[in-house]
């Protein structure tokens, strides 16, 4: 019987070091928000603006986003619709595959559930973590996905960190004030960008915020309703103790 036990825990507990094992670069911690509506709108407008020429958001809707976001929907329509769809439809972009994988080495992937399938650190991490490598095809490297075939589309706004920024160096954004700790990870700027690292990081910190809300919509609604259901509980205990003793008063 102790033995049985003993491997049922040694196979529940085997994933955990799985998931351990896999952790090769270090990355810095985001801590998403879903209930700042002014992140996530800030994080959807770059979403549209920097990203959505080639990666589709095609497992939702765009007027669920303007809904849980908070957006008049006519306003969603005029600032963050550009291709003429209509607000109910699906986020499919006009890119197609072949060809995009032909100039880029690979395709970019849809990215509705990449929250779920890497992580926020990860990709709050890797959006800061490209500099300048002129072995690579678009003159750009990733420290958290080498070799990548992304190019630096918010070069504008980061510039370009001329040598590898320093990823893991525990940066990390006050979910409350909106202030980075540590923000500055690159020690020397082949070109300048339009954003201080403090302005990057927090405007990475609403993009990653955006998509981990994309990844997990309902994650709000649920812990709500979890809430309920506990205090449902709670109040439901009491009743059941007290029936419990009154079926047991008379019995000794
Ligand atoms: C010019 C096209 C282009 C734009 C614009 C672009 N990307 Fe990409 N992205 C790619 C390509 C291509 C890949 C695949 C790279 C690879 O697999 O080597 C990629 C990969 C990614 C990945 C990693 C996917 C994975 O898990 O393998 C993430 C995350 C990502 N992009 C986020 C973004 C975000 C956020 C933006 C907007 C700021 C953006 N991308 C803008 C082309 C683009």
């Amino acid at each position: 019987m102790m033995k049985k036990l003993m491997l049922i825990l040694m196979i529940a507990v085997l994933p955990g070091f799985a998931l351990a094992a896999g952790e090769a670069v270090q990355l810095d911690h985001m801590e998403p928000d879903h209930a700042n509506k002014a992140s996530l709108q800030r994080g959807a407008a770059t979403f549209t603006n920097y990203c959505m020429g080639c990666h589709s958001l095609e497992y939702a809707r765009y007027k669920r986003i303007a809904d849980d976001l908070g957006i008049p929907q006519d306003m969603y329509v005029e600032n963050l619709i550009f291709t003429g769809a209509k607000i109910g439809e699906l986020i499919k972009i006009g890119m197609d595959k072949e060809q995009s994988a032909s100039w880029f080495g690979n395709a970019p992937p849809d990215l509705t559930l990449e929250s779920r399938l890497r992580g926020e650190d990860w990709i709050y991490s890797y959006l800061r973590g490209f500099y300048k490598d002129d072995a690579r095809p678009l003159g750009v490297n990733n420290v958290v996905f080498e070799n990548v075939g992304m190019p630096h589309v918010m070069v504008s706004l980061q510039g370009l960190c001329a040598v590898e920024p320093q990823i893991g160096g525990k940066a990390s954004v006050d979910p409350l004030s909106g202030n980075v700790q540590n923000g500055e990870i690159c020690s020397d700027w082949e070109t300048e960008g339009s954003m201080n690292s403090a302005e990057f990081n927090a405007a990475m910190y609403d993009l990653t915020n955006f998509l981990s809300y994309m990844g997990d919509p309902v994650k709000l609604e649920r812990e709500r309703l979890g809430m309920f259901v506990l205090i449902f509980i709670a109040i439901f205990f009491i009743f059941a103790y007290l029936m419990n003793r009154e079926f047991w008063k008379d019995v000794h």
